[in-house]
């Protein structure tokens, strides 16, 4: 069976591996379920993985499957499976328990051990391959009718999580009324963090740098939201307009944008961090005046990353609403299919070349 793989700690190394097929047996307790992969998509993660800033083998090897965006079908099910069948259209979540208590009521979302078992992406294989089992407790179904969405359910996930942590914790608040957003970053993240927002009838104004027309805004236009380039409006620009957010959702890759967007968020406000940032960037920031604000405004700032099984419930059935709600717009997010695993050169060159690529995914199968 062929996989994307990458050696990890070596730049450049991705490459064609080899692997065994997987068996639903392989899982014990009759939870194993095997999926029969179509499509996964990639993003920076996988790019930086290759670049060799992180990611680990998993014991034993010494390779990783790259992947953890992934679209499949059902071929088996052991004994104890009951919430799919064969023939179900299925996600995965990508995380693994460690032995936290979060990890122990099935939180690995919000594990407080240092180490991650992510597939794909630390100590576990993930699902840039032709086959894998799983656990039935990982294995997310997905309606028919969104069959033409496939690897956005992860990313989505993590943009559910987003949001619906930042709504648990407003519950601080006793009562809280959000109006109005900033989504910074059109990216997947941004992009489908907007929708999220959309949905629950805020008011949104999603920044990136490209300058528009471009899809990116035609995107979050059709969403109903406002897209502002960064090289034309700043923050404090729309704030003059239309006043400052209750809600803001990071998600740009950059840091000096984090602490940028603190500067401007209203009072009994939150916002959302979820970019990663590897490198060693320093910024000034105007120290005095944000921690006043924040103490006089009771401002709360929290940082949200990957997703368990819950998050990508509610991120499919958002995927579905957005469906009926803003009709063919999100499918325009899926912008770069390539065509077969062997084809992994290409997948990084989009990755890594095409600034214009939104989505890269591969079509491993038919299905
Ligand atoms: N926390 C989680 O669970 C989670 C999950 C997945 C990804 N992430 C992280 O979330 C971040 C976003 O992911 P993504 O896949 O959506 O990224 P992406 O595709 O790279 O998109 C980044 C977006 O931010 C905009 N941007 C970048 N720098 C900017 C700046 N200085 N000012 C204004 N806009 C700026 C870009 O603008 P242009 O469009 O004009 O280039 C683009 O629209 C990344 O750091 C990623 O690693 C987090």
């Amino acid at each position: 069976m062929k996989a994307i793989a990458v050696r990890p700690g070596r730049p450049n190394s991705v490459h064609l591996a080899d692997l065994p097929k997987p068996r639903v047996e392989d899982v014990p307790g009759g939870r194993g379920v095997l999926v029969r992969v179509l499509k996964v998509g990639v993003d920076a993660t996988d790019r930086e993985i290759n670049d060799a800033l992180y990611g680990n083998a998993p014991p034993g090897f010494d390779f990783l499957v790259l992947g953890h965006e992934s679209f499949g079908i059902v071929e088996a099910i052991g004994p104890a499976v009951r919430h799919v069948r064969p023939g179900d259209y299925v996600t995965c979540t990508v995380r693994r328990p460690g032995t936290s208590i979060y990890d122990r009521i099935g939180r690995s979302d919000i594990t407080s051990e240092e180490i991650y078992y992510e597939r794909g992406i630390n100590l576990l294989h993930g699902f840039l391959t032709e086959y894998y089992v799983d656990d039935a407790e990982f294995v997310v179904k997905m309606p028919v009718g969104l069959k033409h969405l496939h690897v956005l359910a992860e990313p989505m996930s993590c943009a559910a999580k987003a949001v619906q942590q930042a709504f648990e914790a407003q519950r601080r608040l006793q009562v809280w009324d959000p109006k109005l957003a900033f989504v910074t970053g059109a990216g997947q993240i941004g992009l489908l963090s907007t929708l999220i927002l959309r949905l629950r009838g805020l008011e949104v104004f999603t920044f990136a740098r490209g300058a528009a027309p471009c899809l990116k805004s035609e995107i979050v236009s059709a969403l109903g939201a406002t897209y502002v380039s960064t090289k034309e409006k700043s923050l404090r620009d729309i704030v003059a307009a239309a006043g400052k957010p209750d809600l803001i959702i990071e998600a740009t890759g950059s840091s000096a944008v984090a602490f940028e967007s603190m500067e401007i968020l209203g009072h009994n406000g939150v916002e959302v961090w979820t970019s990663i940032t590897g490198g060693q960037r320093r910024v000034e920031v105007p120290s005095d005046n944000v921690n006043i604000n924040w103490v006089l405004g009771n401002k709360l700032l929290l940082g949200s990353v990957n997703a368990n099984r819950r998050h990508f419930e509610i991120g499919i059935s958002d995927l579905a609403l957005g469906e009926v709600t803003y009709p063919g717009v999100i499918e325009r997010i899926l912008t770069n299919p390539v065509s077969g695993i062997t084809n992994f050169n290409e997948m990084m060159r989009l990755l890594v070349e095409d600034k214009d690529a939104l989505k890269v995914y591969v079509d491993v199968a038919e299905g």
